[in-house]
């Protein structure tokens, strides 16, 4: 077996370095002591937005780009989708092992007591105009929730790190459907402890005079699945800001917050609503050529494509699809589909597209189901949020208990002016 190491020469001392592979990687230290002298502070590697450098090393999620495979904690995403529920992919991204039924029963227990909100947070989201985007309401109040638990800093109990996960699994939802009612000047819903996370969610989102509000099964499983398949995806924006501000050792609320910030741009978990907008605009099947034509021209993006890692079609993609065709037997179809399908027949054609490896992605068709199900478009992102909470937490837990891993803060390649002298405002 050839020996894992590269061998490199500086060609500036003709000095020669063998540097050891480890995991399919290099290690920037070793680059490092690849130096011109005593006073060189040594090379590293430049990698702008960590693109092809790793952060981490990790369990929880496993992505080959360009076969299209995503596994959480090895079990093929196929397989969650069809088989598990939301809250037990939660246990397994949070764990690493599928629950036993005990510890399951325990743990869906666990989250289902602790769905209340304190009262106060009421008035915080009280505060808000009526049109304020959810997102924005949802960065505010898990930020908030770090006051009413000051106990969720001591990061290093276990025993603290999981009750703050449950807390968090457990109130996303309530925050999301109370910030949807807000939206609406509907009063707030409590939780029902009677019912699943997903009817539980929908209870709070929808109910009006009726005691308790039934979503029909189809609609039910398909927000489950759509929970599952947003979950986890190893080291994308959102968890990287996890990661990063986690590192500081602050709470996991405001930790949180960020990585849900990160999560309301438009090109990470904002794009499901970017979609919904883009088909909107393009109004008819017979207008897609010429809008994709304006992306051909760089004049816009086609939002629901591409992906950083993902160089073949998403497969989170292929099953939100079929999800599709179950959730339009219920509601309807929706007639953007028709746009949508046609933008992705053309674009799977077409050299431009072909070249750049560009295919759906998560987000392509996930907002044509929350649409048919009555979500608004400005809540996609938020139920985006709901289900990566699983993802975020369990990067969150990882990095506190890697022995690699220290405060985030990345090195520079200084380009700017130096020692300048200072210029007395009557000489500028
Ligand atoms: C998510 O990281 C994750 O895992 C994220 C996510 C998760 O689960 O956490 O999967 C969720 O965020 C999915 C992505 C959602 N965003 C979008 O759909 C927005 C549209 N997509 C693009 O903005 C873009 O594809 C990104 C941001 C997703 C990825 O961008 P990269 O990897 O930085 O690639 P790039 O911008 O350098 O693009 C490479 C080329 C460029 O052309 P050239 O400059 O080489 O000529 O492809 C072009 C880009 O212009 N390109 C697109 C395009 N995406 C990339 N052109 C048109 N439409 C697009 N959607």
């Amino acid at each position: 077996m050839a020996e894992e190491s590269i061998t490199v020469t500086d060609n500036r001392t003709g000095k020669q370095y063998t540097i050891p592979i480890k995991d399919g990687a290099i290690h920037a230290a070793d680059i490092n002591k690849i130096k011109t002298g005593p006073d060189d502070f040594g090379l590293m590697p430049y990698a702008p937005a960590f693109v092809w450098t790793a952060s981490t090393k990790s369990k929880v999620a496993f992505i080959d780009g360009d076969k299209g495979i995503l596994e959480y904690r090895g079990y093929p995403i196929q397989d969650l989708a069809e088989k598990s529920t939301f809250l037990e992919t939660a246990w397994l991204l949070l764990k690493g092992e599928l629950p036993k039924k005990d510890e399951l029963a325990k743990f869906t227990d666990e989250v289902t007591h602790h769905t209340f909100v304190h009262e106060n947070v009421k008035k915080l989201l009280d505060g808000f105009h009526h049109d304020a985007h959810p997102m924005g309401i949802l960065v505010s109040t898990v930020a908030a929730l770090s006051t009413f638990y000051p106990d969720a800093k001591n990061i290093h109990d276990p025993e603290v790190r999981w009750s703050q996960s449950v807390r968090l699994l457990a109130k996303m939802p309530t925050i999301a459907a109370w910030a949807y009612r807000h939206s609406l000047g509907l009063p707030y819903v409590h939780p029902d402890n009677e019912l699943n996370y997903v009817q539980n969610f929908l209870h709070m989102m929808y109910r009006m005079t009726e005691q308790r509000y039934k979503p029909h099964p189809a609609i039910e499983r398909a927000f489950d699945v759509l929970f599952i398949l947003h979950a986890d995806h190893e080291q994308n924006c959102s968890a990287n800001a996890m990661r990063g501000i986690g590192s500081s050792h602050a709470d996991p609320y405001v930790t949180m917050a960020g990585a849900a910030a990160a999560l309301y741009g438009p090109l990470h978990g904002g794009a499901n609503e970017e979609v919904l907008k883009m088909l909107a605009e393009i109004g008819h099947v017979d207008r897609v050529p010429r809008f994709i034509e304006k992306v051909r021209n760089k004049e816009a993006l086609l939002m629901g494509f591409g992906h950083r890692v993902y160089k073949n079609y998403d497969p989170r993609a292929k099953i939100i699809k079929r999800i599709a065709d179950e959730v339009f037997e219920v509601t309807g179809r929706n007639p953007l589909l028709d746009i949508a399908l046609e933008l992705e027949r053309i674009a799977l054609q077409d050299e431009y597209f072909i070249n750049k490896k560009l295919y759906p992605n998560v987000d392509f068709y996930s907002g044509l189901i929350y649409q048919a199900m009555r979500i608004p478009v400005a809540m996609f992102p938020v139920m985006f949020a709901i289900g990566r909470t699983a993802g975020w937490l369990s990067q969150w837990n990882e990095l506190l208990t890697d022995p690699d891993q220290k405060i985030a803060r990345p090195r520079q390649l200084y380009i700017g002016h130096r020692e300048r002298k200072y210029v007395a405002m009557a000489q500028r």
